[in-house]
């Protein structure tokens, strides 16, 4: 059976810098207000909120909200993953352990194979599931009545979840990239839980490089604050910044080297690539070129998306110091 954890997931993140509560869940304004008025109603009638889904880019806090609903609704969280799920008997596994009131956290849920994600809807619904026990002729199925749970599902790819799941969620919470003020209100508060000090026009420039995520407002965060300790800096200024971004090859966009080389496959190519192209040429799977690099890319126009596959903008040929006419030549 899929192992259950009914603890904080022990990632890499479990370092003291996600938001523990809705208050200190910096921006979203909208998604926070929905979820304010869920988790009080809730909490009011003594019952577990809705089924919730979360969708957004990597790194903008979907699991942090979901350890927040729980926590603030006072349940045991229990989580899993979309793939984990590979039969409907870890599913049921999973369900048939819950109590009333317990959230239940499915991480990637859009990729909870087809067969399973079908016992979700009753168990979503009624609160019920159908088991089919003995095999042969002695096969019969039994419906095992479930607890009151509350799902609470984290997507990157909202638009593959099939219609009929979609719906049976009560609420739906879609994050979107954060502008620079709140990035920099997020760095400035995890520079105080790692006691680093650190000059505003510093802590300005990682949030203009963090390319909207808090995920990587951290690691830039972190990754600084190394570079600073190692040259011998009590406090991480400006200038020390500047030198540490050039020392990780992040440019005054956020470009990453693999962002650059995607773009540099493009430039070469000259005309439009397809995903798997790209994929291949930078050694990375396609949904990952697919969910994490390109969202970016695309939003600041420095690649579009056309029917042939993806071409690269005049922004992107000077992001990556070339120009078109001289790749023609
Ligand atoms: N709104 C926010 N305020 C403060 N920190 C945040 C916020 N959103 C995300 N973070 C930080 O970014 C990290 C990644 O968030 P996470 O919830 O794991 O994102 P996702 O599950 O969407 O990939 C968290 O560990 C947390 O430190
Ligand atoms: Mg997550």
């Amino acid at each position: 059976m899929t192992p259950i954890r009914s603890e904080p997931q022990l990632d890499e993140e479990f370092d003291g810098l996600r938001p523990r509560n809705l208050d200190e869940f910096v921006g979203q304004r909208g998604a926070r207000d929905q979820l304010r008025v869920a988790i009080d109603a809730a909490r009011g009638r003594g019952e577990a909120p809705d089924h919730i889904l979360f969708s957004g880019l990597p790194g903008l806090g979907k699991t942090s909200l979901a350890q927040i609903v729980a926590r603030e609704t006072g349940s045991t969280l229990h989580s899993t993953t979309g793939p984990a799920l590979e039969r409907a008997r870890d599913l049921a596994g999973i369900l048939s352990q819950l109590r009333d009131g317990d959230c239940l956290f499915i991480d990637e849920v859009h990729r909870i194979p087809a067969a399973v994600e079908e016992y979700l809807y009753p168990a979503m619904e009624d609160y019920s599931v159908d088991l089919v026990i003995d095999q042969g002729t002695n096969s019969r199925t039994v419906k095992l009545r479930l607890a009151k749970f509350t799902l609470l599902g984290a997507t990157t790819r909202e638009g593959l979840l099939s219609a009929p799941f979609r719906s049976r969620f009560g609420m739906l919470i879609r994050l979107e990239p954060y502008p620079p003020e709140e990035l920099i209100e997020i760095v400035t508060r995890s520079a105080r839980l790692l006691q680093i000090q650190i000059d505003d026009a510093a802590t300005l420039e990682i949030s203009q490089r963090a390319r909207g995520t808090p995920r990587v407002a951290n690691r830039f965060l972190r990754r600084v604050r190394d570079y600073a300790q190692v040259q011998g800096a009590a406090r991480v200024t400006l200038d020390i910044t500047k030198k540490a971004f050039e020392a990780l090859r992040v440019d005054g966009l956020g470009l990453e080297q693999l962002d650059r080389e995607i773009l540099s496959v493009l430039a070469r190519q000259g005309g439009p690539v397809g995903l798997k192209t790209i994929a291949a040429a930078i050694g990375e799977a396609d949904d990952t070129v697919e969910n994490l690099y390109e969202p970016f890319l695309l939003r600041q126009g420095l690649l579009e998306r056309t029917p042939r596959g993806r071409v690269l903008t005049e922004l992107g040929f000077a992001a990556i110091g070339r120009t078109p006419r001289a790749e023609v030549q």
